[in-house]
């Protein structure tokens, strides 16, 4: 069977990391803090396991049938993202979120960063990252 010829699609891998963390602005109060991210200021820091999910779309390879050998996409994902943040507390442990606050938006495109300089070019990245079942964040936008 013949197939279209580019033939454009995406494929997605799914990954898991839990990490703990803190909403903080340096800036402000510990009072302003509290109003703003309630919670989610507390000083001893909370957890969430967080589901990653990541789109690569392009055109597949005619020779091979592969977008991306998922293979090393696994890989990619692994050694780039979980290892460097699964079980760890992001605002203590990580150079990523040092200076900057971890939220489900500043991780979701700290991530996307981090995959887009191990890709090739040609291929089109989005990451989707789920803090909680309900609550997650798309980059690009
Ligand atoms: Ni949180």
């Amino acid at each position: 069977m013949e197939v279209e010829d580019p033939l454009r699609v995406s494929v997605f891998r799914r990954a898991h990391f839990n990490a703990a963390h803190r909403l903080y602005n340096p800036v402000w109060s510990d009072e302003k803090n509290q109003n703003i991210f309630g919670n989610c200021a507390n000083p001893n820091y909370h957890g969430h396991n967080y589901e990653l999910e990541v789109k690569i779309t392009g055109i597949v390879d005619p020779e091979t049938g592969y977008l991306i050998d998922l293979k090393v996409l696994k890989d990619i994902i692994y050694e780039e993202v979980e290892k460097r943040f699964d079980h760890k507390n992001l605002n203590l442990d990580t150079v990523e979120f040092k200076n900057l606050n971890p939220t489900a938006e500043h991780i979701c495109f700290v991530i996307w960063k981090i995959l887009r300089k191990k890709l090739e070019q040609k291929l089109e990245l989005k990451v989707r990252l789920y803090e909680t079942p309900r609550n997650y964040v798309e980059f690009p936008a």
